[in-house]
């Protein structure tokens, strides 16, 4: 019988420290031994979004203690594993930097593989963690930094069908949020008191609906909330009411866009009941799976999402992301570098900035 792997897997790409070590096993997912997050939400609080500097500090404070609890727990020694994978990008280069160069002294040190990993190829094959999903599968890649629609081909093999022009979604629920003076991240907070309010209350866009395939546009949308949140200054029932009508204009659009996705998904690869994940921060959202999960069932989607733990920034994915490409012998070379930018698609046209044509 082949081997099961075990490996290290290093997460600082933003504000969040994590390490983890998972095993494969019998049913071609994986065991968790140990998946240690340590959120730096209580640091950026007061900034209203991420702060470069303090999140890096905050990396090299915590990232060997996070690795050593990561250890500890999963009850493997440094000599069982099989591998580190770290994230390199895309990110803050001063926050991956962290993460990165302690993975290779612990590759060097321990003479064991080395693996880089692309954050966002971590979300696309985390919901592998816990299911046995099957290639080629559609994405919807929604987190505070991305907005994504791809076709997954296989391990390092992606095809973009449709990304943000603008603002990334998780973006979007944290300046509205901002907006609304909830707090940060703003995601949870809009969620919550959307429950308290009228979604049909206010009538908000719902940008290039129409138009530019499954592209997706928030910038518009934001604005509108903004117009609205300064004339309703702090009437917390009509806070919840805005609240409410722009989870539910969101909504809309994943829906619109999603059922575009799914069209062109069909057209390129001709299968049918494929598997439809939803990755990423905003996946934790349970009106946004719910909706997606009718549309999946309706146009015979299988329907998947990571646990919510596994939604948000983790390091079990990056371990994951790294035992997959090891498999594929995807070895890195221990120079390799962080990068701010690291598309999934390198073919993908790049989609913001002057110029733009819808
Ligand atoms: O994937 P993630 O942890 O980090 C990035 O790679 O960006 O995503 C963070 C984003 C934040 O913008 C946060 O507000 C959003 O995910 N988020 C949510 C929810 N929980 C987190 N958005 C909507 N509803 C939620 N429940
Ligand atoms: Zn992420």
């Amino acid at each position: 019988m082949e081997k099961k792997l075990t490996f290290l897997g290093i997460e600082t790409s933003c504000d969040e420290t994590a390490a983890a070590v998972i095993q494969e096993n019998n049913k071609g997912t994986a065991n968790i031994l140990s998946n240690v997050v340590s959120s730096q939400i209580e640091k950026h609080k007061e900034f209203g979004g991420v702060v470069p500097e303090i999140a890096a500090r905050s990396h090299v404070e915590n990232i060997d203690i996070i690795i050593n609890q990561a250890f500890k727990e999963s009850k493997i020694s440094l000599n069982e594993i099989d591998g580190v994978a770290a994230t390199a990008g895309p990110g803050l280069i001063v926050c991956l930097t962290v993460g990165l160069n302690i993975a290779k002294s612990i590759a060097t040190f321990a003479k064991k593989p080395f693996i880089a990993v692309n954050h966002l190829e971590g979300h696309a094959l985390s919901p592998g963690l816990q299911n046995k999903i099957k290639f080629p599968y559609l994405l919807l890649l929604i987190s505070g930094g991305h907005s994504q629609y791809l076709i997954v081909e296989d391990v390092n093999k992606y095809k973009q069908l449709g990304t943000t022009i603008d603002d990334a979604l998780g973006e979007a629920f944290d300046k509205t949020s901002k907006m609304l003076k909830f707090g940060y991240p703003g995601g949870p907070y809009i969620e919550k008191f959307s429950r308290l309010g009228n979604k049909n209350f206010f009538k908000l866009p719902e940008p290039i609906i129409n138009k530019a395939g499954c592209n997706l546009s928030f910038a518009g949308l934001k604005t509108a909330v903004l117009r609205e949140a300064k004339k309703i200054k702090n009437d917390t029932k009509l806070k919840y009411d805005l609240a409410a009508s722009f989870q539910y204009t969101i909504n809309n659009i994943l829906y619109k866009k999603t059922k575009e996705a799914m069209k062109q998904f069909l057209n390129k690869t001709s299968l049918e009941n494929c598997d439809f994940v939803v990755a990423g921060g905003v996946a934790s959202n349970k009106s946004i799976r719910k909706n997606l999960e009718n549309l999946a069932k309706e146009k015979k989607f299988n329907p998947i999402f990571p646990d919510i733990k596994f939604c948000g920034d983790n390091a079990a994915m990056i371990a994951w992301a790294g035992i997959k490409r090891f498999r594929k012998k995807l070895l890195s070379d221990i120079n390799f570098s962080a990068k701010s930018r690291w598309p999934l698609d390198e073919e993908a046209p790049y989609m913001k900035g002057p110029g733009l044509k819808l």
